[in-house]
């Protein structure tokens, strides 16, 4: 990889973190009723989300659907085999419980985002039907055309799934 490349794939990484960060700064600003701050940290996370963009376009890291459902998958199914694993031994090892179960929700929804991923690359040039997506808005559990009853994952009520159309 050149320097150039390194450098482009660093700077993606910081404003992807710095764009999610930003967004939560913002929910958080709503809650202490600073809205204005709020609208600040959003336009700021919409900015970042740009530069992420714009470092991957400067990458050539975005290739044709196919190709980028197979880099999914092999992400996803990294995170949920090596490395979730490996961090909820050890959150549990230290006693961290909010590591552990933030890192164990997560890892059992790559499990299913995997799983999703595969089929679509299956079906990608076959499947006519279009129906929504619905995600956990505490876990990130994702489902395709309902909600479920409640979560698989956390438990929580299904009527707070987000719809993604
Ligand atoms: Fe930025
Ligand atoms: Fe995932
Ligand atoms: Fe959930």
């Amino acid at each position: 990889m050149t320097k150039t490349d390194e450098a482009l794939l660093e700077a993606f990484a910081g404003e992807a973190q710095a764009n999610r960060k930003y967004s939560s700064f913002a929910l958080q600003a709503e809650k202490e009723g600073f809205s204005q701050a709020a609208r600040l940290f959003r336009a700021a996370a919409e900015a970042e989300a740009v530069h992420a963009g714009n470092h991957l376009r400067a990458l050539q890291a975005i290739k044709g659907t196919k190709e980028n459902l197979r880099e999914a998958i092999a992400g996803e199914t990294h995170e949920f085999k090596e490395m979730y694993p490996e961090m909820i031994e050890a959150a549990r090892a230290e006693g961290a419980k909010a590591a552990e179960k933030s890192l164990s929700y997560a890892n059992a929804v790559e499990k299913y985002h995997a799983q999703l991923y595969h089929n679509m690359l299956e079906g990608l040039e076959t499947i006519k039907e279009r129906y929504p997506y619905y995600v956990c808005p505490i876990c990130g559990m994702t489902v395709e055309k309902e909600a479920p009853e409640t979560c698989p994952v956390c438990g929580v009520k299904g009527s707070m799934f987000r719809i993604i159309e």
